[in-house]
């Protein structure tokens, strides 16, 4: 009883009521503190940084309207593209609830993306934060595996053949591969099994995965604190209490600002959901209002918006594109052979490993490649903190031209997004070739060009103007 805080007779019941809590429960009112009134966050946050708590809002839309979805919805492939129509037509606001879920969809990877780009010209990944980025690595990955698995869901036909291709992309592993695709499966073709197991992982295993990690990745941040545009640790200078000179309470501070970004994008949201729901076919594809048909293969799949600059790699990654490949990794070794300075067993090892590299290329298909590529180009995320030599962390204060490669970079992969979702062509395929190789050498030679150039001087506070 000792720690028992006291309340003045006379005090508000208000004050009672709370103090009679805290008694009670006290890591609830100490993880308050620690996380909302006094965790100190940099005053110059910006419109980039509205999409951490915007992504919060999308992960419990998508689970509340997820529950109600599961109380009409029947995960069997005689009854299920049936159950999503009843859904649609005969539940009472059963509409809204499938249309808010299938938006959120589209939403969290808008948001998702965002909050990724603003991390990348921020720096945010750099010391001390690389563990809040691996979360976050982690939390795309899952996210990734919870929208395509509940793709599959409604049981049309993109549903099927979407899964059916990409699933036989499993079987392209080399030695475990058809025995992988079986078992992701459970049968030989998509089928009941595969419904029912996707079920299982898209409405229990993975959000709790998801959970999981954004707890971890919130927890992270808030030991370490957030960056900010500056790239600029306010930790480094403090008053004589030890709060940060640049930190203001993140309650009421950016609870207030964070709710101005929510209003702004409930209105773009709801106006989607009301008025445009299918979004011209990006964000529900027209052919999945058509049931699966396993006899009925559609002219032209294509996964949902989100997974096009992916797709688009993975069928980039033709056998001319291995040769190609092959070419940049020989002219790699012989540059590093003539230029490099380390000695001649390292020479040795370096064609030695060349030659091995070469070897594997062309002794497996175009297809694995491609299944690697498409792999690679997400799992390279995760090295991004030490692929980054920059001496600065945000982009104000790297040299303009550093500016015009992420530039390219997003251009790129926009165009990647966009030839992902059309029909192939000889064109596309090139440009698709193209927005690859800069996809990975953008991140690959990072080491060297992120040194690269005039950096501006970096200032000791953070730079903000009252408004
Ligand atoms: C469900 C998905 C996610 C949720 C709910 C989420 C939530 C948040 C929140 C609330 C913050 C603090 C506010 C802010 O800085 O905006 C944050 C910061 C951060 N997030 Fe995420 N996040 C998600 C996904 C990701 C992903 C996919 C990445 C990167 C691959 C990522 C990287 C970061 C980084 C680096 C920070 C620190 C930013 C800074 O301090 O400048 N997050 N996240």
């Amino acid at each position: 009883m000792a720690d028992f805080k006291e309340v003045p007779a006379d005090a508000p019941v208000a004050q009672k009521v709370t103090t009679w809590f805290e008694n009670r429960f006290p890591s609830a009112f100490a993880a308050y503190r620690v996380h909302m009134s006094e965790y100190y966050a940099p005053k110059n946050f910006n419109f980039w940084y509205f999409f951490g708590s915007l992504a919060m809002l999308v992960l419990v839309i998508q689970i509340v309207t997820g529950i109600f979805l599961v109380m009409h919805y029947k995960p069997d492939a005689a009854q299920a593209f049936a159950s999503v129509e009843y859904i649609m037509r005969d539940v009472p606001g059963g509409w809204i609830i499938r249309y808010l879920h299938s938006t959120g969809a589209s939403a969290f990877f808008i948001v998702v993306y965002l909050h990724m780009w603003r991390g990348m010209i921020y720096g945010s990944y750099r010391k001390p934060r690389e563990l809040v980025w691996i979360f976050g690595c982690a939390i795309f990955l899952c996210l990734m595996a919870e929208a395509f698995m509940g793709y599959l869901l409604p049981w049309g036909q993109m549903s099927y053949w979407g899964a059916q291709v990409i699933v036989n992309l499993f079987a392209a592993v080399p030695f475990v591969g058809p025995d992988l695709a079986l078992l992701i499966r459970g049968d030989y073709v998509v089928s009941d099994a595969t419904l029912n197991r996707f079920f299982s992982f898209h409405v229990i295993a993975v959000p709790l995965v998801l959970l999981g990690l954004v707890v971890a990745h919130l927890f992270a941040l808030h030991d370490v604190g957030s960056n900010n545009p500056d790239g600029v640790e306010i930790k480094a200078k403090k008053d004589s209490r030890g709060i940060p000179l640049d930190g203001i309470p993140f309650h009421p501070y950016y609870t207030v600002h964070d709710i101005l970004g929510v209003a702004v994008f409930l209105i773009a949201f709801t106006a989607i959901v009301f008025f445009a729901p299918e979004f011209g076919g990006y964000f529900l594809e027209y052919n999945n209002f058509i049931p699966a048909d396993p006899l009925k293969t559609p002219a032209h799949i294509a996964p949902v918006w989100y997974f096009t600059p992916y797709y688009s790699m993975l069928r980039a990654t033709t056998d001319l594109m291995v040769n190609v490949l092959a070419a940049i990794v020989a002219l790699g070794a012989v540059l590093a052979v003539l230029k490099g300075r380390f000695g001649g067993m390292a020479k040795i090892g370096v064609l030695v490993g060349a030659l091995v590299a070469i070897g594997l290329l062309k002794f497996f298909d175009a297809k694995f490649w491609g299944v690697v590529v498409m792999g690679g180009a997400v799992i390279i995320l995760f090295f991004l903190p030490w692929l980054d030599m920059s001496p600065v962390k945000s982009i104000r204060y790297r040299p303009g031209w550093h500016k015009g490669v992420y530039a390219v970079f997003v251009v790129f992969f926009f165009i990647l997004g966009y030839l992902g979702s059309q029909a192939p062509s000889e064109v596309g395929n090139y440009v698709s070739q193209v927005g690859t190789l800069f996809y990975f050498g953008f991140f690959l030679l990072m080491p060297w060009w992120s040194r690269l150039g005039e950096f501006k001087p970096v200032p000791d506070r953070v730079t903000f103007a009252a408004h």
